[in-house]
């Protein structure tokens, strides 16, 4: 009787603690993503998801749908379902000139006779719109325009994005329906892009397409990492409160809700001023993180928008006053071939230079020889060009008409063939060039190639990874070409070199000292900065991070096998590949100690997850758990510290057998094993999670 009383007030215990991780996550994640201003570290913010998952694994009953936790994507849907949207989602009407905008201006002033209204000026982001439903304060459904009256219901994949609440407060309408527009920042685009190209994937277009991609995923897994942001653009419609006249206190309203509605918009008074906002932004859109193609002009007053109603399927109160396009023809002299960092070799466009929005464009990325083929780029052809914002220039595609039968397909190992050696040969170090397994990318495969060396100090420093200033792309170059380093793990050695670095070019004292200086303070930089500084390939920031969190430290990750990284689900056999045949290679594992003894950070610092009483203790799994999937079990057995083997042997502690065994609880059994029951497995957990 006394346990019973105890366990029901321990529930009590664990709802109130869950209830405070969750306030506490929303709080971070709306600081964080809505408005910019985080007061917790990016590892605190972790160790709080941290505990609140290993909470809700412990305490399944207790999981709500609007949980923090829901977000990292659920389980793959078949298709997409269908949504009816309730009020049709439209679309705008467009002026591409100021002649058009006063057109619509006079149209509209004409028909509202002398009554007074005002403007609400906003961005037109280049993503997707999507309409978000929350009945009773919680997000039911998310869903695509479609076709205006039917979109797709991309509701888990929306829910992974961490500006989207998943509930809101009481004060607001029992059921609603909110636009906004999805989009992808410009560098998460870049990023993006550049994974696919290295991976032989065709490429996104534009960050619309990106992220329009990136929402109709079929995994939300996938989704979930993406860098997906949204901005609330207007109430659908709301049921069961009075709801504010005006569309800018409505995004105000909204606003109080905790959606994230852009700082940009503006509340004006004349069509001038409306001019005015255009002129600026045409001028600024450069900085903006994300791609713009113009603004939106809306009629503040929700009564008059109304009386104006809609022509089509385009409202008469509002209207997209286009920026001019940022695209421009010219012709594509030649297809060159660059050696990357690891060993990828790209070819990119040397072009007739051309100015494009005000930016002279002499170069362009081609990505990969598949992808020039698809595009039918031939060297001699007029090309389009387009250049957005800090993107990279693309090469849209040939212009056919003006073809004059000259142009020269491109081909890759025609174009890197070696007379003296007979044969196509990295154009750096005249190694011969290999095509990977799947066969769209060449490589040189010369990990000594001078190309791929002064790269990858690059990257070693760059910003994202261990951050070095004062070494970017030149001094990188000179380092290597001066003899001061051989490779990456050198830069620790150069304190004791000063007099040589003071005698390169444009080095003076003060610049020398805070080089090393920030050589010195890089050796601090987390873990999982170090494995994507590391320079593998197929590994970005995402997947160093997951190798970070899965291994711990950079002797386990190197002795990994090929299994252990398959088994990680976000992990593909690309990658696995690539990060075993990494680690396979002496040079890189004699790099590797180089910077740990340099002392280099080589093992994930945490504040050690509470609760590690499974510490070290080696765990194999048989047969089928009735509530736990395989993988679920696994991630609880390591959130306390345990180990998970697929195979028994002399050091498992216990072997969890749940229905239908298989061999290896013979296995066990002969070598005295303790067995646990799912129920007692479930118990340990539970035991170790009370102890927190
Ligand atoms: S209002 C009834 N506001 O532009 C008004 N749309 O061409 C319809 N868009 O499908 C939308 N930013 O995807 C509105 N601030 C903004 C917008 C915006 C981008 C997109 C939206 C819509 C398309 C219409």
């Amino acid at each position: 009787m006394e346990n019973t009383v105890f366990y029901m007030v321990n529930l009590v215990k664990v709802k109130q603690s869950l209830e405070r991780l969750r306030v506490s996550i929303n709080r971070h994640n709306y600081l964080y993503h809505v408005l910019n201003i985080p007061e917790i570290s990016d590892a605190e913010y972790d160790a709080l998801m941290r505990e609140l998952k290993q909470l809700e694994a412990a305490y399944p009953q207790f999981v709500v749908l609007d949980s923090p936790t829901q977000r990292v994507g659920a389980a793959p849907v078949k298709a997409f379902g269908v949504i009816n949207h309730s009020l049709p989602l439209l679309s705008l009407n467009n002026a591409f000139s100021k002649e058009e905008l006063l057109a619509w201006y006079s149209r509209i002033s004409k028909i509202l006779d002398g009554q007074q209204f005002n403007f609400v000026c906003e961005h037109k982001i280049d993503g997707l719109a999507v309409a978000l439903t929350y009945v009773n304060g919680q997000l039911t459904t998310g869903a695509t325009r479609g076709d205006g009256s039917r979109g797709e219901d991309i509701t888990q994949n929306l829910k992974t994005i961490r500006s989207i609440p998943l509930s809101v407060s009481g004060d607001a309408p029992p059921r609603f329906e909110v636009r906004g527009e999805v989009f992808l920042p410009k560098d998460g685009f870049n990023r993006l892009n550049r994974e696919r190209a290295e991976n032989g994937l065709p490429l996104f277009a534009n960050p619309r397409n990106a992220a329009a991609g990136s929402v109709r995923q079929l995994d939300p897994r996938i989704t979930a990492k993406r860098p997906l942001d949204i901005y609330i653009y207007m109430l659908g419609y709301a049921e069961g409160k009075v709801i504010p006249q005006t569309h800018w206190e409505t995004l105000e309203y909204l606003q109080s809700f905790g959606f994230k509605v852009s700082p940009k918009n503006k509340l004006l008074d004349s069509i001038t001023k409306v001019e005015d906002f255009y002129h600026i932004w045409l001028e600024r859109r450069k900085s903006l993180p994300y791609e713009t193609d113009g603004i939106v002009v809306k009629i503040n007053q929700l009564g008059l928008q109304e009386i104006l109603g809609n022509v089509g399927h385009e409202p008469r109160w509002a209207i997209a006053y286009k920026f001019p396009p940022v695209q421009g023809t010219t012709t594509l002299r030649e297809i060159r071939v660059s050696v990357g960092r690891t060993g990828t070799l790209n070819p990119y466009a040397v072009l007739e230079s051309v100015s494009i929005g005000g930016v002279t464009i002499r170069q362009a990325a081609l990505h990969n020889e598949d992808d020039i083929r698809r595009k039918d780029i031939r060297e001699g052809d007029t090309v389009i060009i387009q250049r957005a914002g800090e993107v990279i220039p693309q090469i849209i595609g040939p212009v056919l008409a003006k073809r004059s039968g000259k142009e020269k397909e491109f081909n890759l190992s025609e174009k890197l063939y070696n007379s003296s050696k007979k044969r196509p040969a990295c154009p750096v170090c005249e190694s011969e060039i290999i095509k990977t397994e799947a066969e769209v990318m060449y490589y040189c495969p010369n990990v000594a190639c001078p190309a791929q060396i002064k790269q990858r100090l690059e990257h070693f420093a760059s910003r994202g990874a261990m951050d070095i200033r004062g070494i970017g792309k030149s001094m990188s170059a000179l380092l290597i070409e001066r003899g001061l380093v051989g490779n990456f793990s050198d830069l620790y050695c150069l304190k004791d070199k000063k007099n040589e670095l003071l005698s390169l070019e444009g080095m003076a004292e003060k610049s020398t000292t805070n080089m090393i200086d920030a050589i010195e303070k890089s050796k601090k930089q987390p873990l999982a900065r170090v494995v994507y500084a590391l320079g593998i390939r197929h590994v970005g920031t995402e997947t160093a991070e997951i190798l970070t969190k899965e291994f711990g430290s950079l002797e386990t990750l190197a002795n990994a096998l090929k299994e252990q990284f398959s088994s990680i689900p976000t992990i593909g056999p690309k990658i696995a590949d690539s990060v075993t045949a990494f680690f396979d290679n002496e040079e890189n594992i004699w790099i590797i100690e180089k910077l740990r003894k340099a002392g280099v950070q080589s093992e994930k610092k945490v504040a050690k997850p509470k609760g590690q009483l499974l510490s070290g203790q080696e765990f194999v799994i048989t047969g089928r758990l009735d509530r736990f999937t395989r993988h679920a079990a696994e991630v609880q057995i390591k959130a306390l510290g345990g180990i998970t083997r697929s195979d028994v042997t002399g050091k498992t502690k216990y072997l969890v057998t749940g229905a239908d065994p298989g061999s290896k609880l013979k296995r066990a059994r002969a070598l005295g094993i303790k067995q646990l029951t799912e129920d007692e497995f479930r118990r340990l957990l539970e035991k170790q999670h009370r102890f927190t």
